[in-house]
């Protein structure tokens, strides 16, 4: 059995798909939920779900590496981070190296770094009058953003769009692809 964690801030859209395509999987299960944030949506789909949850604040997650004991004491083999807006520490890259993909809302290597998340990214992209966006799904690497590419799709923005129209193409991209880009990779192995 493979255990995927989940690392999330926000309304856990997306972990609710991922949580939903791999039930019932024989060999891949979502095994536990990583957030920090007390208020957030995806705790309460987690809930829901029945996946066991961490909230992790700021101290033991930067400095003392509690989150990476309390991984493999849940025996997580690979994390998939899906609207987790704090970076990654070192240790924790280094101790899951290539086992750590991020979900980014739009195509990279535009639009990404510190700062770059959710709203801000669409508001960023209409205003520099681009004509599409979509979805980025990269390993995680020591720097925001910057880990190998896995997979892309596209999506058109028409004149007029507001950014929470193009914010909802890209969730339904993000819906549509994320959990079938997770499968695979857990399925072949992957490498850093
Ligand atoms: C998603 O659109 C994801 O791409 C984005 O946050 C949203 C979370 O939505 N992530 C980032 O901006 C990371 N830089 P959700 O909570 O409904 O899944």
């Amino acid at each position: 059995m493979t255990n995927l964690a989940i690392f999330a801030s926000g309304a856990g859209s997306n972990a609710e798909k991922i949580i939903e395509y791999f039930k019932g999987n024989a060999t891949v299960r979502v095994a536990l939920v990583v957030c920090n944030k007390p208020t957030a949506g995806v705790l309460k789909i987690a809930e829901k779900h029945e996946i066991k949850t961490i909230l992790i604040e700021k101290e033991g997650f930067f400095s003392q590496n509690s989150c990476i004991e309390a991984l493999k004491a849940h025996q997580i083999d690979f994390i998939v981070l899906a609207g987790f807006l704090w970076k990654v520490p070192d240790a924790l890259v280094n101790a899951y190296r290539g086992k750590i993909v991020n979900i980014h809302p739009a195509l990279l290597p535009k639009y990404g770094g510190k700062g770059m998340y959710g709203m801000r990214v669409h508001e960023a992209v209409i205003s520099a009058g681009e004509t599409e966006s979509g979805i980025t799904i990269h390993h995680v690497n020591e720097h925001y953003d910057e880990g190998n590419i896995i997979f892309q799709a596209k999506c058109s923005l028409e004149p007029g769009d507001t950014p929470e129209m193009l914010a909802q193409k890209v969730h339904a991209l993000e819906h549509r692809y994320f959990p079938k880009v997770i499968a695979d990779l857990v399925e072949s192995k992957p490498q850093g």
